[in-house]
């Protein structure tokens, strides 16, 4: 576990919150709850949006200035927190503003999207008095802590992957809801927006964790091999094959899609040649084939997820040495991300005579036909797309990370 040496101050930590709708609500739902139990104090907000005083009006119960650029925010109101539910393009300018201030941050994920901006932070931090928490809200819930142990422990035998798979469904409505959605640069700004970047981000996250020495040292990624493509009229990717070899030893194959015949839960699981462990960690459900193979002991699974708000405010206060998930935790998941678009390229078309469009009150989502099988056999053996013999898909190349610095794909 991580101590975050920060000898703080602040008795009920001041907040403000920058972005309230879309994911944000729930941040300023959240923080409305703590400061209602006095562990924080909701003092302000940023946003941009018009409807972003409605949003604050129905959900806060008492009057919460508002701010329309973060920097005033931040200038006038003398935060100790700073909670960013702003769009991805945004993080590491508004990460680096908030250190500026000496304001510590919770950001939501992917913290930042390329390697030279999560090691600017990260030296950036040096010397500051200040914290950065990352919103991956379930890698350090029970689920991913005990697949973790069980992956270690040698009861599945040995580890052959760290496998994700991930069947989601996504609409127009989820690519319309912003303008930065499914692109690879936006306003000149890296997004990367795609299937691991954001929606699996979570599943790559814990992936990487479960894969790594222990709960503190994620796995690094140490070669890339990536198969991006997209169904839908988009930069970004909407299905993803990925084979990620690492630094410690075990593979870890992703292989998710947001255009799905069937939603399922996502889920990491760990193929040992004994058996195999499955975290749907959205759920916090672990499950174990065979069923009645025997555990000396069983992974306690219960409880939730630990509040990573509730774990800054703790952190600043003074009263918890541990922070949670710290920037510097999400290194290998950034790198991953980077090899991914490096072993890829652009994300390639898939013709649409492979997919059928649906659409129901008005709402039109795609499929591309026989991914759901396509993705379980990739999870499952660990090979790409191309090499499982989809017809839409072609073979990229391996990318090495070793002593890679840099990501600049895309931007001209
Ligand atoms: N943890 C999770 O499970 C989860 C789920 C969904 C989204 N997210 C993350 O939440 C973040 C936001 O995603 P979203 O889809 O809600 O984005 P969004 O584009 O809807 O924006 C969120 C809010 O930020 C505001 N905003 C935009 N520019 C701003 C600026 N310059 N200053 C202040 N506010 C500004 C918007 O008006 C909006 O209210 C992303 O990082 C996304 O990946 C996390």
């Amino acid at each position: 576990m991580d101590f975050d040496q920060r000898p703080i101050a602040a008795a009920s930590p001041r907040v403000g919150l920058a972005g309230v709708n879309g994911y944000g609500r729930n941040h300023l739902r959240n923080a409305v709850r703590l400061d209602g139990e006095g562990l924080l104090r909701l003092v302000a907000y940023a946003d941009v949006a018009p409807d972003a005083a409605g949003t604050v009006a129905a959900l806060c119960p008492h009057p919460l200035p508002g701010y329309a650029s973060f920097e005033r925010l931040l200038a006038d109101e003398a935060l100790d927190i700073a909670v960013l539910g702003t769009p991805i393009p945004l993080h590491a300018e508004m990460i680096d503003q908030a250190f500026a201030h000496d304001v510590s941050v919770l950001v939501e994920k992917p913290p930042v999207v390329t390697v030279q901006d999560l090691d600017r932070l990260l030296q950036a931090q040096e010397g500051r008095d200040v914290v950065c928490q990352v919103g991956f809200q379930n890698a350090r819930s029970p689920v991913i802590r005990a697949l973790g142990q069980l992956g270690r422990s040698g009861v599945l035998g040995e580890i052959e992957l760290v496998g994700i798979a991930g069947h989601w469904q996504r609409s127009d409505a989820y690519y319309a809801r912003t303008d930065w959605a499914g692109a690879l640069v936006h306003r000149g700004r890296h997004v990367l927006d795609g299937t691991l970047t954001n929606p699996f981000a979570h599943a790559l996250m814990n992936a990487l964790l479960v894969a790594g020495r222990d709960d503190d040292h994620p796995a690094t990624p140490a070669t890339v091999q990536a198969e991006l493509y997209r169904c839908r009229d988009i930069d970004g990717d909407d299905t993803a094959s990925v084979r990620i070899t690492t630094d410690e030893g075990i593979p870890i194959v992703a292989a998710v899609t947001l255009v799905a015949g069937t939603h399922a839960d996502p889920r990491v699981f760990v193929k040992g040649s004994l058996a195999t462990a499955t975290a749907y960690y959205t759920k916090g459900r672990l499950e174990i084939d065979p069923p009645e193979f025997p555990l000396a002991v069983s992974p306690d699974t219960s409880g939730q997820a630990p509040d990573l708000l509730a774990n800054v405010a703790e952190v600043v206060r003074g009263t918890n040495k541990q922070l949670l998930v710290p920037l510097r935790l999400c290194r290998g998941f950034v790198l991953a991300l980077n090899g991914m678009y490096e072993s890829a390229g652009r994300p390639r078309p898939v013709s649409p005579r492979f997919t059928t469009d649906r659409s129901e009150n008005g709402e039109r989502w795609v499929h591309l036909d026989g991914v759901d099988d396509l993705i379980e056999h990739c999870a499952q053996t660990g090979q790409l797309f191309s090499e499982a013999g989809a017809g839409w898909a072609s073979s990229t190349q391996a990318f090495s990370l070793a002593r890679y610095h840099t990501f600049d794909l895309f931007r001209s």
